[in-house]
């Protein structure tokens, strides 16, 4: 899969989900998310993100390799009957608890 990790938050320029053929890049409140269990890696969104937000799962550098972990646990939420869920789904909770993001 392709994961949206950290120069994403606070951004969200979303130049990739018009490029994805399979709409499975989902908007939360101050990031966005690749669906791993939808995407295709077809590749078109990593070449036009403009903050480069985008990898693949082998090449995210190693201080935002938890950020396949992020996008997995974000939509194992989503799918969570919403009586279960911990918090208001908005993000995941790691990407609530980051300052204030800029260029
Ligand atoms: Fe974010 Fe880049 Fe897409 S800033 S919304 S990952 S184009
Ligand atoms: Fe879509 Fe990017 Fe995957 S365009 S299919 S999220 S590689």
């Amino acid at each position: 899969t392709y994961v949206i990790a950290q120069p994403c938050v606070d951004i969200k320029d979303r130049a990739c989900v018009i490029e994805c053929p399979v709409d499975c890049i989902y908007e939360g409140a101050r990031t966005l998310y690749i669906n791993p269990s939808e995407c295709v890696d077809c590749h078109a969104c990593e070449p036009v993100c403009p903050v480069e937000a985008v990898f693949h799962e082998d090449d995210l550098p190693p201080h935002w390799e938890h950020y396949l972990t992020v996008a997995t646990e974000y939509f194992d939420e989503v799918n969570r009957p919403a009586q279960d869920r911990q918090v208001p789904l908005a993000d995941h909770p790691l990407i609530d608890r980051l300052p204030p993001q800029s260029r």
